[in-house]
């Protein structure tokens, strides 16, 4: 029987990276973005959704998964950084349109996948060190990155033959870092943790999306080794062998 990955957001960075991984290891992979997979495989199946269209999600979801009743790994990547920027000078309708794409957009997967009757080995929902930095300027990205956190630690209790893991995936130069990277857009002395980002990249310490989604899909499997529930740092997480 083929292995099988759900990826959200494949279309770029972190989600085009693991798809190009899980590939690489023969997985059957099934991948949702607004702009669709660029890649061709025999083994890629894609559909374009925006995962914030909540009534749309679960006709995508039926259409893409159709016949599926096993699926090895879920990974919700998608997710949008939303504006740098005082707490001060965030509007609820800033914080609400990052919660929408970052949180409730999993809640609806989540529970589609739930009645779906598909057996899901493992879920791993993807977080971010921000979502316990709590540095200046970060945020509705960090509220919706908590938030995603707890939720994965609700879900556990409800998915009982899935194991689920928050995982911050560590610095990717993706279109995200495009931004963060840009002084034009933020401005280092207003939020100095940013000069970090600007340090790492280019470095070992901000890999390509290709690298990144080669070490988290080798890493996923071994997160079975916490509480299901669990939110680890790939950057300090170490597997036993
Ligand atoms: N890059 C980093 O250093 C870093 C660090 C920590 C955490 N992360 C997390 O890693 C994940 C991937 O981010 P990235 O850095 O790879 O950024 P990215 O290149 O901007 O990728 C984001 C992906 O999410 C998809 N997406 C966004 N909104 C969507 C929507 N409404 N419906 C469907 N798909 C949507 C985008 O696809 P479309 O635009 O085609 O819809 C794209 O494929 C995010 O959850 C991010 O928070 C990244």
């Amino acid at each position: 029987m083929s292995r099988t990955v759900l990826i959200t957001g494949n279309s770029s960075g972190l989600g085009l990276g693991l798809t190009e991984a899980y590939l690489a290891q023969g997985f059957e992979v099934y991948g949702v973005s607004r702009r669709g997979c660029s890649k061709t495989d025999h083994k890629l199946k894609d559909i374009r959704c925006d995962l914030t269209d909540y009534e749309a999600v679960p006709l995508a979801l039926e259409t893409l998964l159709m016949g599926i009743g096993h699926l090895d790994a879920v990974v919700l990547n998608a997710g949008i950084l939303g504006k740098m920027q005082d707490m001060a000078d965030t509007s609820l309708e800033d914080i609400q349109s990052v919660m929408e794409a970052n949180v409730w957009s999993n809640k609806v997967l989540l529970d589609w996948l739930l009645r779906s009757g598909i057996r899901v080995d493992q879920i791993v929902l993807i977080s971010s060190g921000a979502a316990t930095n709590g540095s200046r300027g970060w945020g509705a990205y960090a509220l919706s990155k908590a938030t995603l956190n707890m939720l994965t630690q609700l879900y556990a209790h409800e998915f009982a033959h899935s194991h689920l893991t928050a995982l911050a995936p560590g610095l990717i130069d993706t279109a995200m870092q495009d931004v963060l990277c840009d002084q034009d857009q933020v401005d280092a002395n207003q939020f100095p943790s940013v000069e970090k980002l600007r340090a790492a990249r280019g470095t070992e310490a901000m890999p390509t999306p290709h690298e990144a989604g080669t070490l988290i899909a080798n890493l996923i499997p071994s997160l079975k080794q916490l509480p299901s529930g669990s939110f680890a740092d790939v950057r300090t997480f170490k597997p036993n062998p």
